[in-house]
């Protein structure tokens, strides 16, 4: 029997965080209240969000229809401390596009050269091959540049999009997500679409041997730091986490199979709900956010929880309130109307002040607005910001508290990356008491695991040398 606490229990916890609005005028009050209401999840709701994610997990699992993906990577293990080596690693999908090269030896990190490449708006949103043509480019500048270009080299490529794998070294991208959408790749083996742009422009010699996801990279990463480690958990623009899943229970298995006895699992959790299944906590604020985003009618769950859409929640939050002439006199600037002008980092700002009970981070961030606005609308800056961000967290931590109380191990760590968890100043201090409150027979950590997107592909790239060189070898 799943473990399911009593929903006033829940509604206590999430009570306590919420700080009470206070203004001068306490008819403004009452309406903004009533307005940000339908933003306020109760316990019951969260426990039924924990339904039905525990419910569309098994669904994945099983290859039954379910907006999870829960895609099995094809790792079976993690580091065993015997990688030794130079691995590239290639990392797309985040803000930036990284190449790194990491010296492992007894896995310890012993050497690593980085180098940051900028990919614009064209390439993003152009034609697939020119946008894999630019990585084989940057990629070939990168080996030249750390003197390792007359060396054959093995790679991990994390690419960060949800992706069908069919083995450890094929990634067939399904969609998009984040501020991508270039043409001809959907549908497409990205590992083939970069394999073939390294050989169009020639001159090095790299076989991908791995392709990963960002949270598949964290827990890889996590683990050198902490071999209790068990989950990936990745809040940054996008938002997804990955976990180690017993092999008997994964149905889809494309690959050849080797008696492995666990697997990470890629749940792709951003599309989570969409379809209607998550409807009962909709609002017309998340109605907006979706219309005006790259990729409408999907995604709901990452519109909920991620630095991609945060902040432009809490501006369309605003901007309704503004319109109802219950801040800023009613009067709106240019930037305050302008989507996604209002950034999740500005939120983590806002924030700050509720921490510290002041208002200089509100007071800074509404001056680059350009707006009129008095002591009240700092106030329900900050309450808007809390209410938005305590609904993310509670989400993220309903859902993390299902996949650890899924492994039902004695204790588990989960690693953690991502700008909204490194600069939220309260998104872990609320992680740890709502997964406490959810699952609380399972003793679980969080702990940072930073840059595990790039030095995780390495890391994947060692695994997956191991794996080969042990599969080889048993085989003669
Ligand atoms: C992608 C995931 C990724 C997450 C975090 C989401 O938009 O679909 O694959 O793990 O962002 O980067």
């Amino acid at each position: 029997m799943r473990f399911r606490p009593e929903p006033s229990a829940v509604d206590l916890a999430i009570e306590e965080e919420h700080a009470p609005l206070a203004l001068s005028n306490s008819q403004t009050e009452e309406k903004v209240k009533e307005l940000l209401k339908c933003l306020r999840l109760t316990g019951e709701n969260v426990l039924r969000v924990g339904d039905i994610f525990s419910q569309e997990m098994e669904n994945g699992i099983n290859d039954q229809p379910s907006t999870l993906l829960m895609e099995n990577t094809y790792i079976p293990e993690l580091l065993n401390g015997t990688e030794t080596g130079d691995f590239l690693a290639l990392d797309l999908g985040g803000t930036n596009f990284r190449i790194l090269l990491i010296s492992l030896q007894n896995e310890n990190v012993v050497r690593e050269e980085v180098m940051q490449y900028h990919i614009s708006d064209d390439l993003r949103l152009g034609e697939g091959e020119v946008l894999f043509d630019y990585l084989a480019d940057c990629l070939y500048d990168f080996v030249h540049k750390c003197g390792v270009a007359s060396r054959r080299l093995v790679m991990g490529f994390t690419f960060s999009f949800p992706m069908h794998q069919r083995s450890l070294n094929c990634g067939v991208l399904i969609k998009w997500t984040k501020s991508f959408a270039a043409t001809n790749v959907e549908g497409q083996d990205v590992v083939k679409m970069l394999g073939e742009a390294i050989k169009r422009k020639g001159g090095i010699d790299v076989d991908i041997i791995a392709i990963l996801n960002d949270t598949t990279g964290t827990l890889l990463q996590g683990c050198r730091l902490d071999h209790e480690c068990g989950i990936g958990l990745i809040l940054g623009t996008g938002s997804n986490a990955c976990y180690m899943e017993r092999a008997e229970r994964v149905s889809h298995w494309e690959a050849e199979r080797h008696g492995e006895k666990e697997v990470i699992i890629d749940i792709e959790w951003g599309a989570f709900g969409d379809g209607g299944l998550l409807d009962f906590i909709r609002t017309d604020f998340d109605k907006q956010v979706d219309t005006n985003s790259l990729f409408a009618n999907s995604f709901t769950f990452e519109k909920y929880i991620s630095g991609k859409y945060l902040g432009e929640l809490v501006r369309l939050i605003l901007v309704n309130l503004a319109n109802h002439r219950l801040i800023f006199n009613g009067i709106l600037s240019k930037k305050m109307q302008q989507i996604d002008s209002f950034t999740t980092n500005y939120v983590s700002h806002v924030e700050k002040d509720n921490v510290d009970n002041t208002i200089c981070e509100t007071d800074t961030v509404l001056k680059g607005f350009n707006l009129d606005y008095n002591e009240d609308d700092i106030q329900v800056v900050k309450y808007v910001c809390e209410v938005v961000s305590i609904r993310a967290a509670l989400l993220v931590s309903t859902c993390l508290a299902e996949v650890i109380k899924r492994m039902n191990r004695d204790s588990v760590t989960v690693a953690v990356d991502g700008s909204l968890y490194k600069h939220h100043p309260r998104f872990k201090h609320w992680m740890l008491k709502f997964v406490e409150i959810l699952a609380p027979r399972h003793k679980f950590q969080l702990m940072l695991a930073e840059d595990g997107s790039g030095k995780g592909a390495g890391l994947a790239a060692a695994v997956a040398q191991r794996l080969r060189d042990s599969y080889c070898h048993n085989s003669k």
